[in-house]
């Protein structure tokens, strides 16, 4: 990651472009819809000493941004979304962005377009997810 401009999709509370930041990112955004996640990514990102430019909309009818590696991290939990998200990577990847993708297991996860990269145990909580334990994934969008 080091030395990268890193767009974080559908960012939440913005920790995949916080990580990124702390892995030596050289800058970092992240796009949410939710003013609730883009105040939080402000926040965490503060919190954790970083900067994340927060992006307060959707971007799926855009070009895909000027950077060198895209992190779309569990976008795949709603049927809509989905058939928005992997159009829009690809038309990303193929202008030569990496892009990586983390998902826990969703329903709509493209796997057939996706290589697997690492498997970590993710603890949880059932007041969230259906397990207290879950696997999380981290793919590249292929071709790699
Ligand atoms: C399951 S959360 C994932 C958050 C974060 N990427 C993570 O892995 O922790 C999905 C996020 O996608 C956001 N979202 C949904 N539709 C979106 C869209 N069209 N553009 C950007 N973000 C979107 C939601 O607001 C939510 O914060």
């Amino acid at each position: 990651m080091a030395d990268r401009r890193v767009f974080d999709l559908a960012a939440g509370s913005g920790l995949c472009a916080i990580a990124a930041l702390s892995a030596g990112a050289s800058e970092a955004a992240g796009a949410d819809v939710d003013p609730f996640a883009a105040a939080a990514m402000g926040l965490n990102a503060y919190a954790n000493g970083e900067r994340v430019a927060v992006v307060r909309r959707d971007v799926l009818d855009d070009a895909a941004p000027d950077v060198d590696v895209i992190l779309a991290g569990d976008c795949w939990y709603d049927a809509r979304l989905a058939e928005r998200v992997l159009p829009w990577l690809h038309r990303a990847r193929d202008r030569g962005i990496d892009v990586l993708v983390g998902d826990p297991g969703r329903r709509y996860l493209p796997t057939r377009d996706l290589v697997e990269l690492a498997v970590y145990d993710v603890r949880t909580t059932t007041e969230l997810e259906d397990l207290d334990l879950k696997q999380g994934r981290v793919y590249a969008l292929g071709p790699v």
